[in-house]
């Protein structure tokens, strides 16, 4: 595109504000906004900002929707009784063959939480304060012990976060890993667009607001940073997927990778692991089975799109009807990433969210700093990949041993509660070892325990450690 035609592109797609505000900066700070603007697509702006922005996209009715079927977490349970033996060692093996990737998406803004900083940098632990990457790069260390090989770990950044999360794995001396089983790349942005009007908001002179494009957008900077070609060259076939808020997340969980390889009714594209919700408030997504255009599919409709309603609705026993929640825990085969990547069939929708993002009046340049969301943001959404499977399973997986996210400053889903629970899951793993833990009325330990990934990933690590046979009340204790 010539500038001539970046100037009618934008009168026509409603964005005739930008070429203006590009008029009115001096000559090399328009060039480089100008290159900015060629940058985006403009062929594809007009109709997200119709469909998404100006209006909001219809509520899904969900009609027919139906509570996803998923693996129990008890194998002998007479709901789906299976063989995890068989499974677990078909992920061992996968595992010692170095076809299994960690991959951790960080790009995201952490607004909730107030941390100035990568959320991956916060202090996460309840003895050491370890921040929360070191306890993911401790599980990933572990697995190259364990399984005496090189397992890369792919760290998804965003522009927002990049240069610090670099830094700090630089830092820290990529926290013993070798630096060439680190790879980092970031996600793509999208344009902040005005609510209401849809125009693209500046950030500051001469500079597009723009937001990261969802975990969603994983899918895509896969492949455009040559991730996938570096995974295929290094024999990695399966990408265990996990957000950077929860410290309990089980990266390499032989049981799961097995049934995601080897259960029939897998296509061993993308599978889940999802945990019984807390409540119908929970804010957590559901895995449903819905009638979709290519046929039933395995999707999770997220908190605020299920119909209250449904969120309620019970089983006989009280339990409820839709109550597989999503820990945002999934194992992606190579192949379908790549699928995703080459088919124009397999794009994923966006997802507005109105936001109050401060920025400048594109006309006089003064600074606007909104009380009110005043923007939409357009990100996509890991989990709608799923649709695009043939099949997919879900596992479930007991909440107190593998999520305990940090997402708000405080409250539920907080670093106090996250680390309440890291140091119960500890003290759970030790009283089983044998070792003597106090407990309080409530039956919550009455110590602080931390026990690091290279100590022990499951309780029967522990077995061959030497451990104390009793803690004192009150006592503080890493292993
Ligand atoms: C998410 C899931 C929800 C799930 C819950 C479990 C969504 C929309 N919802 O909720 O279904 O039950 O976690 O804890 O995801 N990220 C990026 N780039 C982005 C945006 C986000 O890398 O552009 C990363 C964040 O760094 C974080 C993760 O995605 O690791 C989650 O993002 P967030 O928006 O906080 O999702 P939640 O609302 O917590």
């Amino acid at each position: 595109m010539t500038t001539n035609d970046l100037k009618s592109a934008l009168s026509s797609a409603g964005q005739a504000h930008l070429w203006r505000h590009a008029e009115s900066l001096p000559s090399p700070h328009r060039d480089a906004f100008v290159g900015r603007l060629l940058d985006l697509d403009w062929e594809a702006i007009p109709d997200l900002v119709a469909r998404y922005v100006t209006s909001a996209p219809p509520v899904a009715t969900h009609a027919g929707l139906q509570p996803a079927p998923y693996y129990p977490c008890d194998p002998e349970s007479p709901q789906r009784p299976y063989d995890a033996a068989r499974f677990r060692r078909a992920g061992e093996r996968l595992l010692a063959q170095g076809k299994v990737a960690a991959f951790v998406v960080a790009g995201g803004q952490g607004t909730r939480l107030g941390f100035d900083g990568p959320k991956g940098c916060f202090a996460a632990t309840p003895v050491t304060g370890k921040p929360i990457f070191q306890v993911f790069a401790e599980q990933v260390l572990a697995a190259q012990r364990r399984h005496q090989r090189a397992v890369p770990w792919y760290i998804m950044t965003s522009p927002l976060n990049h240069d610090a999360t670099v830094s700090f794995f630089r830092r820290h001396n990529s926290f013993g890993l070798s630096p060439a089983d680190v790879r980092f790349f970031q996600q793509g942005v999208m344009p902040t667009f005005e609510l209401g009007t849809g125009r693209i908001l500046l950030a500051a002179p001469g500079v597009v607001a723009t937001n990261p494009d969802g975990h969603g957008g994983s899918l895509r900077a896969l492949w455009d940073s040559g991730a996938v070609a570096c995974m295929k060259s290094r024999g990695v076939e399966h990408l265990s997927y996990f957000q950077v808020d929860n410290p309990l997340v089980n990266v390499f969980d032989p049981l799961f990778i097995g049934l995601h390889a080897e259960a029939p009714d897998s296509s061993a594209q993308m599978s889940s692991k999802m945990i019984p919700k807390a409540g119908p408030g929970e804010k957590v997504g559901v895995f449903c089975r819905a009638p979709t255009h290519r046929g039933p599919r395995t999707v999770v409709i997220e908190y605020s799109d299920l119909p209250a309603a449904l969120a309620r609705e019970t089983n006989p026993d009280g339990s409820l009807r839709f109550q597989a929640g999503s820990i945002a825990v999934h194992l992606l085969s190579v192949a379908f990433v790549e699928r995703l990547n080459t088919d124009p069939a397999f794009a994923l929708p966006y997802h507005r969210a109105e936001k109050k993002t401060p920025c400048i009046d594109p006309e006089t340049g003064s600074a606007i700093n909104p009380t009110a969301p005043n923007s939409v943001k357009l990100e996509r959404f890991v989990f709608d990949a799923l649709e695009f499977c043939g099949s997919s399973i879900v596992l479930e997986t007991r909440r107190e041993d593998e999520f305990a996210p940090i997402k708000n400053a405080a409250g539920v889903d907080s670093a106090e509660s996250s680390r309440a629970l890291q140091s119960a899951r500890a003290a759970r793993w030790l009283a089983s070892a044998g070792v003597e833990v106090p407990l309080k009325d409530d039956g919550t330990p009455d110590c602080t325990l931390e026990i690091s990934p290279l100590t022990a990933a499951s309780p029967t690590d522990l077995r061959g450690e030497r451990l104390p046979t009793r803690i004192e009340r009150g006592a503080s204790l890493a292993l």
